[in-house]
């Protein structure tokens, strides 16, 4: 008996591990403005705990998340989790169209399960063109103890965000952005929310504070990259050494080296590096723009140090040098050589290729197509299939919960329509259990990347000219790995198939922030009709009400001090109450 409540009580103290179930980890987040001046110009950026970049979630597969978000920017704060499944839950998605922003000052809670995944993934702020002043961080599934990783143990983790960046405030930006213009050249790229290593003295100021990775000689490191940034590829390198790519986006990967690789925005890798040079100085890191003319976008060059602690001195000398910058096909051969390891195990014991998808028939095809922004009702908009997403004050998923009708419709068309294009709030119907076929057509001069939530899917093929019922014969049917954002080369196609297991409602986005701030995006409805509570997990009891619905939604105490647009509002009730109290007074 004495035992049983010994072991109990031991339990309950020790509650990130939960009863019967799986372990919890708890994070309490304050998302707040701080000053730093990463390129030398000193601006607003986003902080999570006064860090920027935020802390990395490093989790194992199945756990519980639970994040207390404080919002203490002055404007609606949505988080989202890029590449994180939220099974059967969209509740915990944190985009516009599943969930209520939080209000300046308020704190709202995020609670999901990491099930079924591994892998490297990041977080960054949804709504209000955030992500461009930070508020990003990495995301870490470990495998569970009892399923083997494809490679031994490395000697130690490296999380880099690396982002193109501007000295110009976020609200600037997008006010340029409504307003048509574009935002120019980027400043700057930075690693870790760090600028430039002054590898070049006319390029890079000085007094430039910049990463540096600090390493033993002979040891193997894990890489995790992430493309945080706005909407410029990047070319990643090390000098002097390989890149063993083992994983992206929560897939193994057929290993293999590279001595670069190009990461579009929002795009995850894995690499492994050994460092087996002598280190007769420090190596270069760099991230590079690509596809850009590299005399006008010197500057947008990220560098940070690879530090043996037995170096001779400081790197000097040039930067390794990047792709030839005309060559076409190099960054497209480069995609299409990453393969899944169809034989390794990964958030489930057996191999990653049992779910032969080659062999499912196809229920849905899509094919979207992107052209470059254009004038709808005088704004400049983009769009997907010539529908430009308008994002409702209710968002779909809510709507759907509580039958509001007119929020939203299930109308977007497969195919790009001989008519207008518009601004709607037009959803694809998914087909519950349905393997769905998307082919997104570029018609713009830019890469672009795409991303779904709730799902990873499969990369069978891509190629330069118009995707025809023939291309089908060029994909790949055996190991295209699964993942959750693909590049699509301007004048391109690229095609994936997605198993639409997951009912909620998910968005599908441009990762580029510009596209898609301008309304490139929709969300796919996939609803189970054999359950009466159709859109997956229950409603969360703290979920925020806006919109239609918002009068249903409590009030919530606000801390003054720290929430100044709360505070403004609330103060004359403060100033009322206290001269009620006064008067009540004998
Ligand atoms: C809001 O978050 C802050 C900071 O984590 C915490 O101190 C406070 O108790 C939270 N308030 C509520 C109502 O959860
Ligand atoms: C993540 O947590 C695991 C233990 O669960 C630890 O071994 C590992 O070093 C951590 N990784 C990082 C990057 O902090
Ligand atoms: C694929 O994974 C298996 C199982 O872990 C591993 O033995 C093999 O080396 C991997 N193959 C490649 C090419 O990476
Ligand atoms: C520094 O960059 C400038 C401008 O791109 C270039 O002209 C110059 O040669 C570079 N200097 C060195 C030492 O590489
Ligand atoms: C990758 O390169 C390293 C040297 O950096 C070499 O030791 C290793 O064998 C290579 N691996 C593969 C799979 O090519
Ligand atoms: C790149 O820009 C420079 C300076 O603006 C110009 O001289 C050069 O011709 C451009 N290169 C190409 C290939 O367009
Ligand atoms: C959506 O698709 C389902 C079948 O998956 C169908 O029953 C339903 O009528 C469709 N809804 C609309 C609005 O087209
Ligand atoms: C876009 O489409 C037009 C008309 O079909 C075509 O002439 C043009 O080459 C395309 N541009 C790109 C970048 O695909």
């Amino acid at each position: 008996m004495m035992f049983y409540l010994v072991v109990c009580l031991f339990l309950f103290y020790y509650s990130d591990v939960a009863l019967g179930g799986d372990p919890f980890a708890y994070f309490k987040w304050e998302v707040s403005f701080i000053t730093a001046s990463p390129l030398g110009v000193s601006q607003q950026v986003i902080s999570i705990n006064r860090q920027f970049p935020g802390p990395i979630v490093n989790v194992t597969t199945n756990w519980n998340v639970v994040v207390n978000v404080q919002n203490n920017l002055d404007e609606p704060l949505l988080i989202t989790w890029n590449g994180i499944q939220q099974r059967r839950n969209s509740w915990q998605d944190g985009v516009s169209g599943t969930n209520c922003p939080i209000p300046s000052g308020w704190n709202w809670t995020y609670k999901f399960q990491v099930k079924d995944q591994i892998g490297s993934f990041f977080y960054f702020p949804s709504i209000n063109f955030q992500k461009a002043a930070g508020g990003y961080g990495g995301i870490i599934i470990n495998n569970r103890d009892v399923i083997p990783v494809p490679f031994g143990t490395p000697d130690g983790d490296i999380t880099l965000l690396i982002s193109d960046w501007y000295t110009k405030g976020y609200k600037d930006m997008r006010n340029d952005l409504q307003e048509g213009n574009d935002l120019g050249i980027p400043d700057g790229v930075l690693f870790n929310g760090l600028g430039p290593y002054r590898y070049n003295d006319s390029l890079v100021p000085a007094g430039i504070s910049y990463e540096t990775i600090s390493v033993e000689p002979g040891k193997t490191y894990r890489f995790r990259v992430h493309n945080v940034g706005i909407s410029t590829s990047l070319n990643f390198r090390i000098q002097n050494h390989n890149l063993l790519l083992v994983e992206t986006e929560g897939s193994y990967t057929v290993q293999q080296n590279y001595t670069n690789m190009d990461i579009h925005v929002g795009q995850s890798y894995s690499f492994l590096v050994t460092m087996d040079q002598i280190a007769s100085s420090d190596y270069y890191v760099v991230a590079s723009a690509r596809f850009f003319n590299s005399t006008d976008w010197a500057r947008v060059t990220g560098v940070a140090i690879l530090h043996y602690s037995n170096s001779q001195g400081p790197a000097s000398g040039p930067l390794p040098d990047p792709p030839n910058e005309y060559d076409t096909y190099f960054s497209m051969n480069q995609a299409r050589s990453i393969r899944w390891n169809v034989s390794a195990g990964a958030a489930r014991p057996n191999p990653q290729g049992s779910f032969r998808y080659g062999q499912i028939t196809v229920t849905d095809v899509y094919v979207l197509l992107n052209r470059p922004a254009e004038l709808i009702n005088g704004k400049l908009r983009t769009t997907l299939n010539g529908i430009s997403y308008f994002a409702p004050s209710t968002p779909p998923k809510l709507a759907q919960q509580y039958n509001v009708p007119g929020v939203f419709k299930l109308d977007f068309p497969n195919r790009l329509m001989n008519r207008p294009a518009k601004i709607d709030t037009s959803l694809i119907n998914g087909t519950y259990r349905g393997f769905m076929e998307i082919i997104f057509q570029n018609n713009d001069s830019i890469v672009q990347s795409y991303h779904m939530n709730g799902y990873a899917f499969f990369v069978v093929g891509m190629d330069y000219g118009v995707w025809t019922e023939n291309s089908r014969g060029t994909y790949n049917k055996w190991d295209g790995v699964a993942r959750c954002t693909t590049q699509v080369f301007p004048g391109a196609w690229t095609a994936i198939l997605v198993s639409l297991d997951n009912a909620g409602i998910w968005n599908l986005r441009s990762e580029n922030l510009k596209s898609w701030y301008l309304g490139q995006e929709t969300y796919v409805s996939v609803v189970n009709p054999e359950i009466n509570d159709n859109t997956g997990l229950s409603l969360p009891d703290n979920v925020l009400f806006c919109g239609a619905l918002s009068t249903l939604q409590k009030h919530q105490s606000v801390r003054f001090s720290e929430a100044p647009s709360i505070a403004s509002a609330g103060r004359p009730i403060l100033v009322a109450v206290l001269l009620t109290w006064i008067s009540l007074l004998p």
